[in-house]
């Protein structure tokens, strides 16, 4: 039984919760509080799984609500409700809210949300994957550059003089970053060969993102046990992914998200092989010897694969939440409800155009789909439109 906090200062929105998720009382154990203050005790006196609270209360508002949540139950998954007129202020919450949810809140929305964050967290926090986080004592730290930028991009009135002089400091990082700039993932008209010109062409959110993939990707440097071919393939596969996620989403905001989570969604199998060069040795000799995929192999031998490790470990270092769900179901997206054709279907469909791509012997006529592959499209509504995916993912080219 999960067990579900709800914070509102009107006792109104309360009843119209429970109303609303009166059904769903076998699984979901629902507490209510009209207050931040009262919503603490209630955490101190047993913790919760999931909090939802308003964002606009009397005295501690939804955001420093999150925030305290945050700082004493880290694993509580933190979820803000706000109105249209409070969108301003909502930014103080982006720090310590997983999810937005909109007030008035459709009941599907916040029933398929609720199921979502519940899945992420069973499917984090499963034994399997404790252990193997037990194992790979040393986590690699993420380098203070990502952070400055994060934070020069939140003041009001940042310029993109101060971003780029962040991002020159660190050289290593913006040869990476213009490789990045220049490279088919983004069509860029012609080559820049200056950074300014690439945030000013890119902006300056993309940007940060290939920021925090050159520093994921340069925690794990190429050495004894990963050669530098294997970690440049890795990170190839990672930046096709992402040329066919960016075509594939549907608005802006699911690009940019659909765009990094594709960069960074194989992160496990480098997690796996540097830390775990073993079980990873297994796993590429079990998947050669059952002509199977890599994350089925690591399934049978370790009970789950890359997607579940790399998102754990992306979750650590603070990604979106909606990055690190994409990313832990990236192999098995009917896990989770689905709101039409949202960030964890455009990497699902991305990753497996990817493989049908690279992976098989390039012959004439298309590739076709693994059984399971198939049923999924099938169950999420979208198989008769492989042959359009199949288009986009082809024209884009990515040399
Ligand atoms: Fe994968
Ligand atoms: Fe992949």
């Amino acid at each position: 039984l999960k067990r579900i906090l709800f914070v509102d200062d009107e006792s109104k929105v309360l009843d119209g919760l429970r109303r609303m998720l009166h059904a769903e009382r076998k699984r979901w154990d629902l507490q209510f509080a009209t207050s931040g203050e009262d919503a603490l005790k209630a955490c101190e006196e047993s913790a919760f799984d999931v909090v939802v609270s308003d964002m606009r209360m009397p005295g501690m508002d939804g955001a420093t609500l999150l925030g305290h949540i945050r700082d004493r139950f880290p694993s509580t998954t933190r979820i803000i409700l706000s109105g249209h007129s409070e969108l301003g202020s909502c930014t103080r919450a982006i720090p310590s809210a997983h999810r937005f949810l909109n007030k008035p809140c459709d009941p599907a929305d916040l029933r398929a949300t609720l199921e979502r964050v519940c899945t992420l967290q069973e499917v984090l926090g499963g034994p399997e994957l404790r252990k193997i986080v037990g194992q790979v004592s040393e986590l690699p730290s993420v380098s203070s550059t990502y952070f400055s930028l994060t934070q020069a991009v939140q003041e009001p009135n940042f310029q993109i003089a101060t971003v780029v002089e962040i991002i020159e400091k660190d050289l290593a990082m913006s040869a990476r970053v213009l490789q990045l700039s220049n490279s088919a993932f983004f069509g860029l008209a012609r080559r820049t060969t200056n950074l300014r010109d690439a945030v000013t062409y890119l902006g300056v959110d993309t940007i940060k993102n290939l920021a925090l993939t050159t520093e994921v990707f340069r925690a794990f440097e190429p050495n004894s046990k990963v050669s530098a071919s294997v970690w440049e393939a890795m990170q190839q596969h990672g930046i096709r992914t992402a040329s066919i996620a960016v075509r594939l989403a549907t608005n802006k905001q699911s690009r940019d998200i659909a765009g990094v989570a594709a960069l960074l969604h194989d992160l496990g199998k480098l997690i796996l092989a540097y830390k775990m060069p073993d079980a990873f040795c297994s796993s590429i000799a079990l998947a050669q010897q059952n002509n199977c995929r890599s994350f089925e192999a690591e399934e049978k031998l370790l009970g789950i694969s890359h997607a579940e490790i790399g998102a754990c470990f992306l979750g650590f270092w603070g990604l979106p939440d909606l990055i690190i769900e994409a990313i832990a179901h990236h192999h098995h997206p009917l896990r989770i409800p689905h709101s039409d054709f949202d960030v964890s279907i455009v990497l699902y469909i991305a990753d497996i155009l990817t493989h049908e791509l690279t992976d098989a012997p390039v012959s004439p006529g298309s590739p076709d789909l693994s059984e399971t592959d198939r049923a999924n499209l099938e169950t999420l509504g979208l198989l008769h439109r492989l042959p359009e995916f199949r288009k986009l993912a082809l024209d884009g080219g990515d040399g």
